[in-house]
């Protein structure tokens, strides 16, 4: 393959939306950052270069870093963050993959401004499995929020109740027609009459799944987490923090409007509070005033009956070329309840959580604690103490009626625990949602891996009723999938690559509460089943 170098400069940068200037950290002076564009087995080379007064990281989100962690990118696991004035490289090739990813900041909630498309074209002698599009555009939606994003984190932290909304959704950064003073900033997507875009959907919003249509078109699905799908087709579709997915767009040979909105809402079961407004942009054959535009018909925000409909439709390709590697025998069964949890309230703090507690967030209970060094490397010299534990719990704490009534103590144990796996563990993962406080859907990513979702449901699983439905032929391969509210889903992988990997709720609100943990996956006997030797740039903490 090539190798392609990029440098990211991270700089300080005022931008104006809905008429609020604030200075944010941007990649290049870009915001959204700018597309990084590669062929499968391809090597990337990007530069980073850290200019601000915060800490820094950079995450290739979806990327399986194969044997490669140190260039994985979360901060305090698999590298100390960049610091202000510092630079690090990531150096990584990409094997085995060929779709739409995509990058974003891995400290704190930097990413709700550094983010930005990786988009991993099929190698040279492979076309798609779908006719070639005319064109192929990233969407980004995004949040925009006023208020500075660090005193939001600091409020959703220290008061213990939920975080202050965003202000605004974006395209590619536009909140667009919808909100105020924002007309001008309005994403526009120009397209001919009678041909097919592929949209490279990417969900970077913080804390919200979307639902997303383009009034008088339909789109068909083909690609999901950069990996193919039997394509399905649908006026809607709902996406989840961290979650990418191909759609082809096919328009109109005779328009009867110059020009359609697309739109993005909210889908929640929270009873919190939350971002609930709209955001447009335009599809647009022939200059059309965007305001007037009618917005296609989404779904109700609480509308979970559409998302389920949405997200059964997801079937691996499982083609010849592109086979689905579902591991069939499985080593290790384990159940995670995936939830809300509460601390008690500091005594010299007003609490907002449920009954004057403060909210937490926990997989089994556990609510992860971010270690003050980074865990792979931890791993690499085998000095553990003081830094992790080895104990993650592998079954809820106690057994309860998950999805019934929430148990009247929630309070969450705190620590950086992990699940050590040896290479090769062939795992089945349960993830239950629960009802707990505040229960909201909550989307799961896992590094280093892509996941096949064999199965999900509502209600409790049920160990004995449940696994004989799985799909085992054709299930969908993601790195992202959302727990629903009172549901469950269950995933399997294989424990090929070693490191360390986190696994976390892409609500950065969630993660910061504690949703969060890290799968220490041992070296393999084989010289290439071991990790790669540490990079000599790799920062300190
Ligand atoms: Cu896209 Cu750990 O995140």
């Amino acid at each position: 393959g090539d190798t392609h170098y990029y440098t990211f400069n991270v700089r300080m940068k005022k931008v104006t939306r809905l008429c609020v200037t604030k200075s944010i950290p941007t990649v290049n002076g870009q915001f959204p950052g700018p597309k990084l564009t590669v062929r499968e087995g391809d090597r990337l080379v990007v530069k980073v270069h850290n200019h601000i007064n915060y800490n820094v990281s950079f995450h290739w989100h979806g990327v399986r870093q194969l044997r490669n962690g140190w260039a994985d990118g979360p901060s305090y696991i698999t590298q100390c963050p960049i610091q202000g004035g510092q630079s690090y490289v990531y150096d990584f090739t990409v094997t085995g993959q060929r779709g739409t990813l995509w990058w974003h900041a891995h400290f704190s909630w930097l990413r709700v401004h550094l983010y930005g498309p990786l988009v991993i074209l099929p190698k040279r002698t492979e076309g798609y499995p779908f006719p070639r599009p005319y064109k192929e555009v990233p969407i980004l939606f995004g949040e925009w929020f006023n208020a500075d994003t660090e005193a939001v984190i600091n409020q959703a932290l220290q008061t213990g109740g939920g975080p202050n909304v965003s202000n605004a959704y974006t395209f590619n950064g536009l909140p667009g027609p919808t909100y105020n003073c924002s007309a001008q900033d309005t994403y526009k997507l120009k397209v001919k009459p009678g041909r097919t875009y592929m949209l490279r959907l990417i969900n970077s919003a913080l804390n919200d799944e979307l639902f997303f249509g383009i009034a008088n078109h339909t789109l068909t699905v083909v690609e999901a987490d950069a990996n193919y799908v039997k394509p399905f087709t649908v006026q809607t579709l709902v996406i989840s923090p961290g979650q990418t997915m191909n759609v082809l767009l096919t328009t109109a040979p005779n328009p009867a409007s110059p020009a359609y909105a697309m739109a993005i809402s909210p889908y929640t079961n929270t009873q919190g509070t939350f971002d609930n407004t709209t955001a447009a942009a335009v599809v647009e054959y022939a200059p059309a005033p965007a305001r007037s535009l009618p917005l296609p018909a989404l779904p109700l925000y609480n509308d979970t009956g559409a998302v389920t409909n949405f997200s059964r439709n997801f079937r691996s390709l499982a083609s010849a070329q592109y086979p689905a590697r579902v591991p069939l025998a499985v080593d290790r069964h384990l159940l995670f309840t995936v939830g809300l949890g509460t601390d008690p309230c500091p005594s010299n703090q007003t609490c907002q959580g449920p009954n004057g507690t403060k909210f937490a967030a926990s997989i089994n209970n556990n609510s992860f604690f971010r270690p003050r060094t980074a865990l792979l490397e931890a791993h690499y010299q085998r000095r553990y103490a003081g830094v992790l534990l080895a104990n993650f719990p592998t079954a809820p704490p106690h057994p309860f009626n998950y999805t019934g009534t929430p148990p009247n103590n929630t309070f969450v144990q705190h620590g950086t625990r992990v699940v050590p796996l040896k290479f090769n563990t062939s795992v089945e993962l349960v993830l239950q949602g629960t009802s707990i406080q505040g229960a909201e859907s909550h989307p799961l990513h896992l590094h280093g891996y892509n996941f096949f979702v064999v199965g999900e449901g509502f209600g409790n699983f049920d160990p004995v009723n449940d696994p004989p439905k799985y799909n085992l032929a054709d299930p969908v391969e993601r790195n992202t999938i959302s727990v629903p509210t009172a549901g469950w889903v269950a995933v399997r992988f294989l424990a090929d690559n070693p490191g360390v990997w986190l696994m976390h709720c892409h609500f950065d609100v969630h993660l910061s509460w504690g949703l969060s943990m890290a799968w220490l996956v041992n070296d393999g006997p084989l010289p290439n089943q071991k990790m790669l030797p540490p990079p000599s740039d790799l920062p300190k903490c």
